[in-house]
C-alpha cells in the first residue's frame, strides 16, 4: 500500500515536472515566437495579451473549418460571426495543454452543446499559446485570460446589450479557474459557470478570490472526478468551490479508467488512466447534454463514506439535483457536496437504492464475517448478482444500511434475493461434502445461521420506499432466500423478540 502511494506520488510529480520540462526543452524549436513572447508575458498593457487569446465562434462542427473570431472593439466581427446577443451564449475554456492543440474532448463538447442548443452562440476561448507552458506559468496566465474574457463580455454588453444572465461559461481544469476570473472581473454577474474537474495544484486552499468560487456567477456548479491526492496535491481540486460540488463515484476512482492496472504498467499508461479520470468530468457533461431523457441525479451528503452507506438518498429540500447541463440552479447553497455512482461508459447514469436490514446472529455466527449478495428483480429487468459493499463489514445483531447500484433500469422493484457467505465457506462446504456421512453431526453443530426478516428499500431516482419480507427468514451460508414486497409493519408492530 505504501509502495503504491509512493508510486502514485512519483508519477504525479513526473507529470507536473517532467512534462513541464519537456515543454520547456521543446521551446528552442519554436525559439523565434517564444523569445518574442518572453517580454510580453507580463505586459502592463493587457491588449498585448489579447493577441494570444482568441474567441472562436462556432458555426460548424469542425473546429478548424470556418472559424470566425470575435474581436473585442471590432463591431464588424459580431456581424461576420453571426453573434446574436438576444440568444444564449456559451463559452468553452480549455485547460493546461502539453500538445498545444485542442484535445479530442473539445470537439465532442462543442458538438454536444451545438446539438442541444442549436440557436446559441457557442464560443471556444482559445488560449492554447499561454496554456502550453510550464504548469506554474500557465497558472499565472489564468488571471489575465479571465480578464480578457471579461473585457469581451463587457464590450458585448455595451455594444449589443448582451444580458450576462444568458451567459454560461464551461471551463475544464485550469479553464475552470479562468472562468472564475472572468466572473470576478466582468461588470455584472454571469448567469452560470460550470467547472469540469477544476485544477488542484496551486489552487487547493487558495483564497476564493484566486480560484473559481460561488461569487463568480449566479450559479456555479462543479464536477470533481480526479481528486485522489499524492504528496498533498491532487490534479483535480478536492475542496468544494461552487454552489454545488458533485463528486461522481466519490470523486476519485472512476469506473472504466482501471487505475490499478495502469499503475503497474509503464508511466505512459499511467498518463492514460490519469487523463481518463480527469477528463471524465467532460464526458459526464457531454452525456448530460446528449441524453436528456436519461438524467443522472446526485445526492447531497457530508462525505463519500456516508454516501456509500446509502444514508444520503434524499431529495427533500432540494437535497438532490440532476447533474451536468440539466442541473437546477441552487443559489442558496454554497459548497454543497453531492454524490452519485455512475456506469463506466455513456449513458453514465444508473439507479441507486438504499437498503436497510437488521441481521440477527441466530447460531454460531460471532466470527462469521459474512459477505452479502443481492439480486434485484424488477418489472422490466433483473439486476446481476450484486455484492453488498460495506467497508466495515456487516454488523451482527444490528441494522445495516448500504447502497446498491444497478446499471440497468429494472423498472419497479418487485423482489430481492439475498445470500451470504463467510470468508471460508467454500472450504467448509467442501469438508462438509467429504465427510457428510461421518461428520454430519459436527458440521451441523458448527452451522452458522443468520436471520433477516425484512429489507427496507428506498429508490433514489423515484424516492419511493418499500418493505420486503421473506417466508423463511433464517439463512445458512450459500443459501438464497427471496424477499417479496409486503406491507411495512416495521414501525407499527411492536417487535417481538425471539429467544433461544
Ligand atoms: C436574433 O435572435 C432572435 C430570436 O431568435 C431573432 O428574433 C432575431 O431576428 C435574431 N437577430 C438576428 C440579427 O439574426
Ligand atoms: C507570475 O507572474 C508574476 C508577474 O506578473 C511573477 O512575479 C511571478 O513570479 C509569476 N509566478 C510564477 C509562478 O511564475
Ligand atoms: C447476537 O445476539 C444473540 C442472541 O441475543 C447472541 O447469542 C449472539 O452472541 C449475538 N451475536 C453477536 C455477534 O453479538
Ligand atoms: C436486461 O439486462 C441485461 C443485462 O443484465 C441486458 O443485457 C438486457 O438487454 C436487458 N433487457 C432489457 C429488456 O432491458
Amino acid at each position: 500500500m505504501v509502495e503504491k502511494s509512493l508510486k502514485i506520488a512519483l508519477c504525479f510529480l513526473c507529470v507536473i515536472l517532467c512534462h513541464s520540462f519537456s515543454a520547456f526543452a521543446a521551446a528552442p524549436d519554436e525559439s523565434a515566437p517564444l523569445n518574442e513572447d518572453a517580454e510580453n508575458f507580463f505586459p502592463t498593457d493587457s491588449a498585448v495579451l489579447h493577441d494570444k487569446i482568441s474567441y472562436n465562434m462556432r458555426k460548424s462542427l469542425d473546429l478548424g473549418d470556418g472559424a470566425c473570431y470575435l474581436q473585442p472593439g471590432k463591431k464588424e466581427s459580431i456581424v461576420a460571426c453571426g453573434f446574436n446577443a438576444t440568444l444564449r451564449t456559451i463559452l468553452i475554456i480549455h485547460g493546461w495543454t502539453m500538445s498545444g492543440m485542442f484535445e479530442s474532448w473539445m470537439h465532442k463538447l462543442v458538438a454536444a452543446v451545438q446539438r442541444r442548443e442549436s440557436e446559441a452562440n457557442v464560443v471556444v476561448v482559445d488560449w492554447l499559446g499561454l496554456a502550453n507552458q510550464l504548469y506554474p506559468d500557465a497558472v499565472n496566465h489564468t488571471r489575465r485570460v479571465g480578464q480578457s474574457i471579461a473585457t469581451l463580455l463587457d464590450w458585448l454588453q455595451e455594444e449589443e446589450q448582451l444580458q450576462l444572465e444568458n451567459v454560461h461559461i464551461i471551463g475544464y481544469s485550469l479553464g475552470a479557474h479562468v472562468a472564475g476570473y472572468a466572473g470576478t472581473f466582468v461588470n455584472g454577474i454571469i448567469g452560470r459557470i460550470t467547472g469540469l474537474d477544476p485544477a488542484g495544484p496551486m489552487f487547493e486552499g487558495a483564497d476564493s478570490y484566486n480560484k473559481l468560487s460561488p461569487d463568480d456567477a449566479d450559479f456555479v456548479d462543479v464536477l470533481h472526478t480526479y481528486t485522489r491526492g499524492a504528496l498533498g496535491v491532487s490534479i483535480g481540486i478536492q475542496e468544494p468551490i461552487g454552489h454545488i460540488d458533485i463528486y461522481p463515484n466519490g470523486g476519485d476512482v472512476q469506473p472504466g479508467c482501471t487505475f490499478g492496472e495502469f499503475l503497474s504498467a509503464a508511466s505512459g499508461n499511467f498518463m492514460e488512466a490519469m487523463k481518463c479520470e480527469h477528463e471524465r468530468a467532460v464526458h459526464l457533461f457531454v452525456d448530460s447534454l446528449m441524453n436528456k431523457d436519461h438524467v443522472s441525479y446526485a445526492f447531497q451528503c457530508t462525505g463519500p463514506d456516508r454516501f456509500k452507506k446509502g444514508i444520503c438518498l434524499s431529495c427533500r429540500k432540494n437535497r438532490c439535483n440532476s447533474i451536468g447541463y440539466n442541473a437546477k440552479k441552487m443559489r442558496k447553497r454554497r459548497n454543497s457536496k453531492m454524490y452519485l455512482k455512475t456506469r463506466a461508459d455513456t449513458p453514465f447514469g444508473g439507479y441507486h437504492y438504499q437498503m436497510k436490514m437488521h441481521v440477527f446472529d441466530r447460531k454460531n455466527a460471532e466470527n462469521a464475517d459474512p459477505t452479502f449478495y443481492v439480486k434485484l428483480y424488477g418489472s422490466y429487468n433483473d439486476s446481476s448478482n450484486l455484492i453488498v459493499d460495506v467497508t466495515e463489514g456487516i454488523g451482527l445483531n444490528l441494522t445495516n444500511t448500504f447502497l446498491v447500484f444497478t446499471e440497468e433500469d429494472i423498472g419497479e422493484l418487485l423482489k430481492i434475493s439475498l445470500r451470504w457467505e463467510g470468508p471460508s465457506d467454500s472450504w467448509t462446504s467442501a469438508i462438509k461434502h467429504l465427510g457428510s456421512s461421518f461428520f454430519s453431526w459436527s458440521s451441523a453443530a458448527s452451522q452458522k445461521i443468520l436471520e433477516v426478516r425484512r429489507i427496507r428499500v428506498k429508490a433514489g431516482e423515484t424516492q419511493k420506499k418499500f418493505t420486503f419480507c421473506a417466508e423463511e427468514t433464517e439463512i445458512s451460508p450459500g443459501e438464497e432466500i427471496m424477499f417479496v414486497k409486503c406491507r411495512d409493519g416495521w414501525e407499527v408492530k411492536p417487535r417481538k423478540r425471539l429467544h433461544y
